[in-house]
Order: C-alpha cells, then structure tokens, then sequence
C-alpha cells in the first residue's frame, strides 16, 4: 500500500520545506542582483503568476490523481510520456549529487561562524584554504579531507530521513527545521535592515528597470529561478502530492505553498540586500559590485560582511548559515525523494529497496564535489541540468499537457475538491503563455551556449561536465524508460484506509 501524508498540513509544510531552500536565501539575491536587481523582480513576478503557480496547481494535481512518482505519473497519464517523469528524475538525481556539495559547505560554515575560522580574507579562505580550488573542472587535485566528514554526515541524515519515509521522516525533519528556519531570518532581516546602507541594498532590489523586459537574458533567468525556487518540473512536486488524499484541495494548498515560497523568498532578500547595502557603504563601491559575487555570495560576501559587521557578529552568522543549513536539508530531501519514488513504483520494490537503489550511487558520484575541482564542477553542472535540463523539462511538461492531453481534464480534476476554482486563464497560461515564453528561453539558450559555452570554462571541461551530463541523463532516461520494471502502470494505487476511517467501520 502507498504511503500517505498523515495530514494536509504536514504536506504543506513537506511541500514549504521543499520549496524554501538554499535557492531562496543563497541563489536568489545572486540572480536577482546579476540581472539588474529591481530590473529582474518584473518578469520574477510575471514568470510565478503565469508559470510558476499554473506548473504548481498542474503537478499537484497529477500527482495526486494518478498517485506515482514522476514517470508512473506520466505513464498513467500516456504510456507514451513515460520517459519525460525519467527525464524530470535524472535532472533530480543530478542536482541532489551537487546539493548535498553545497549543504556540506554550509555545515562548515555554520560551525566556522562561532569564531568567524574564516579570518581576515574570507575569499582566499574558501576558495583556497576550505575548498583548495584547482585551475580547472578536470584537475581533480585530490579529495579534501576538511570536506570528508561534514560530507558522511549530511548524507547519514539525508539518508536516516529518507529511509524512514514520508511522515516519520520527511515530515518530521520539515517539522523541526521551519520554526528555526523562520526565526533566524527574522533575525537576519531584522539586524540587516537596521545597518547603516540598508537603504541602498533596498533601493537597488526594489527599483524597476522597465528597459531590462527587453532582455531575454533576464527573462531566462527568471524561469530558471522560479522553477528551481518552487522545485516545480524535476519530479519533486509531483512526487509529494501523490501521498496526498484525492479529495485534497490542490488549488488552494498551491497558492499556500506559492505564496510561502516567494514570500520567504523576498523577506529573505531584504535581509541579504540590506546588508550588501552595507557592504557596498563600506568598501565605497556600488551595491552590484559586492552582488556580483554569484556562486561565492553566501561564503565568501557574507562572511566578509559578518566579519565586519559592528556588535555581536558571531551570532549574527549563525543565524545565517544556520538558516542556509535548516532550507537546505528540507530541500535535499524532497530531492531525493523525487528520484526514490520514481524506482519504487517502476521495480515495484519496497520503500527502503527503492532508498538505496538511488542513494548509492547518489553518494558515490557526489564525491566528485569534495574534490579540488568540485567547486567549478558544480559550477557546470548546476548552469547545464537548470538551464537546459530542467527548463527543457517544464517546457516539455507543459507541451505535452498542453497540446497531447486534454488540460481540460486535469482542471476538472483541480477543481472538483476546491474551494476557489480556476478557471479557463489556467489553461492559457499553460497552453499558450508558458510555452511561448518559455520555450523561446529554452531555444535561446541552447543556442547561446553551443555557440558560447559557458563562463570561462575551457571546451573540454564543458563537453564532459556540461554536455556529457546531459548526455547520461539522456541515456539513463532511455534506459530507464525501455527497461521492463515489475511496474504497475495500469492501475492507479488504492489510497489507504484512514486510522478514523478504520476505527469508524
Ligand atoms: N526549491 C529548492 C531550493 O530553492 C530546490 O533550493
């Protein structure tokens, strides 16, 4: 029998912890602030009203009609659309092997912060002395003993959750994580608005650039954001609704869980621009100079700014890297569940079967980022699985739902258990808005980055890390999808008898 969620609210908070991760507090501010900062926030919101919160009430709604994983899901949708759930699930599989890279830094880091370990040159300590970064993504330099530890412990509890399923694991861990979570950016915001400078960091966030709409480079960025931020087309989302009742009200638990997510989001920028605000008062520079960090924001601009900060800075960076560390592991959990449930129902095996089919792998690969090169790795890996994997994944979602299935039936679907209908607009934006803007994002940028690459990486090191991930992902999903299982297709999972229910009979 399938799991199911033991209350709505416990999913809401899975689905929350899920959303509200390292894309909130670390990757946010970065993207916002490399593409023009207030510039970016118009097609942000354009880009949640018309795709984010449509693909959000879309998956909750398959998920928890056709109750699988992401390919069963499809397959029950169409035998023919098995192989997108795979596809959705590689790009899963290949950002949980990173994501736990970047946890495992963030775990250093929390503990760093007590004595700010990172002294005087926050930079060269994390580039150099914490991550001993080698000249290239191929120069593997050794593994770093500094990393092991952190490392083994992050997926002993990663796996310790996942093992234990979705209520006594998933929704326990969420259950503990988003108090804290919430109370250390009430901190962060709070102590970042009352800096001297906030007010700049404020104004460059919040400033409108209408000339920046023009810019199809910022117009991709925002998909990318919102589809990583509201862990929307690579399975996740689908996999957890397919532990709810059928009878659950999927439209309004979407705009819950919309609303937490970007509203944490922005809350969580405030805090981070008012203290770049101050850092850019600081040093004498612009505030897109101190953003423009990317990756190194969260270590190696913030401990700068911590280090600086006047008072009692230590906590200050606690609360930081603690609030990175609690988003991150409701998030990286979510992830691999995603893949677990996808290997469940195709080999048909039981939960914890399904656990260490992906997790071994999942770990033996993720060595790579604790190596010297693991940082320009990850680098690769994360620009080639979001903006080609995943955005070619939600593009292909909203095709197939949109022009080879009846997108009708599935906003029936939505709407029979909802409070609040939606109506025919749904459909639109799926249909025609989303796939026009989206997939002239996921055209341009593979044009862009055949011809371009990306960064400064050398053509060998993005052959192999880039285009040579996408290419496994394509073989594991061909793989996957013609490989006879032990699945069930055909039949949609019962849903279990209700404690009440049982005690009722
Ligand atoms: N939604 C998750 C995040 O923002 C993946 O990090």
């Amino acid at each position: 029998m399938r799991d199911q969620w033991n209350s709505k609210i416990g999913f809401i908070m899975a689905a929350i912890g899920s959303a509200v991760g390292l894309g909130n507090i670390w990757r946010f501010p970065y993207v916002a602030a490399t593409n023009g900062g207030g510039a970016f926030l118009l097609p942000y919101f354009f880009v949640i009203l018309t795709a984010g919160i449509p693909i959000l009430i879309l998956e909750y709604t398959m998920g928890k009609t056709y109750r699988g994983g992401a390919p069963s899901t499809w397959a029950r949708i169409n035998k023919r659309f098995e192989w997108l759930g795979w596809w959705q699930v590689m790009c899963a599989f290949v950002i949980a092997t990173y994501y736990t890279a970047i946890v495992v830094w963030v775990v250093s880091y929390f503990g760093f912060a007590f004595t700010s370990a990172w002294g005087a040159d926050p930079t060269s300590f994390f580039l150099n002395d914490f991550l001993g970064v080698t000249d290239s993504a191929h120069n593997f330099g050794g593994l770093r003993l500094n990393l092991v530890i952190p490392f083994l412990c992050v997926w002993a509890v990663s796996a310790f959750i996942i093992y234990r399923g979705i209520n006594r694991g998933i929704n326990l861990a969420c259950k503990i994580c988003l108090p804290i979570l919430i109370f250390m950016i009430f901190i962060l915001v709070i102590r970042g608005l009352t800096l001297p400078g906030a007010v700049d960091g404020l104004a460059y966030m919040f400033t409108p650039d209408w000339s920046a709409l023009k810019e199809p480079r910022v117009w991709v960025a925002a998909y990318g954001q919102v589809f990583y931020s509201l862990s929307i087309c690579f399975a996740i989302m689908v996999s957890y609704s397919s532990y709810l009742p059928k009878k659950t009200d999927v439209v309004n638990t979407a705009f819950i869980t919309a609303t937490a997510n970007h509203g944490f989001e922005i809350f969580a920028g405030i805090g981070v621009f008012s203290i770049m605000g101050f850092m850019a008062l600081q040093q004498g520079v612009g505030v897109s100079d101190v953003a423009s960090a990317g990756v190194g924001l969260a270590f190696m601009t913030f401990p700068t700014a911590i280090s600086t900060l006047p008072g009692f800075n230590a906590f200050f960076g606690i609360c930081f890297f603690g609030a990175l560390l609690t988003a991150g592991v409701t998030s990286q959990i979510s992830i691999l569940q995603a893949v677990t449930s996808g290997f469940q129902d195709k080999f048909n095996v039981s939960h914890a079967k399904a656990c260490t089919i992906m997790i071994v792998p999942a770990f033996v690969i993720s060595f790579l980022f604790i190596t010297g090169a693991g940082l320009n790795i990850l680098d690769i890996v994360d620009y080639f699985i979001n903006s080609i994997g995943v955005a070619s994944a939600g593009f292909l979602e909203i095709v197939l739902i949109g022009w080879f299935f009846q997108p009708e039936k599935l906003r029936r679907e939505a709407n029979e258990f909802s409070n609040f209908s939606i109506g025919k607009w749904w459909i639109y934006a799926i249909k025609i808005v989303s796939v026009f803007g989206l997939g002239i994002m996921v055209i341009l940028n593979l044009k862009d980055t055949i011809i371009n690459g990306y960064g400064s990486y050398s053509p060998l090191d993005i052959s192999v890390f880039g285009w040579g991930v996408i290419a496994l992902c394509v073989v594991a999903t061909i793989v996957l999808t013609v490989m006879r299982g032990r699945e069930n297709y055909d039949k949609i999972p019962e849903e279990p008898v209700r404690t009440e229910e049982k005690e009722a009979e």
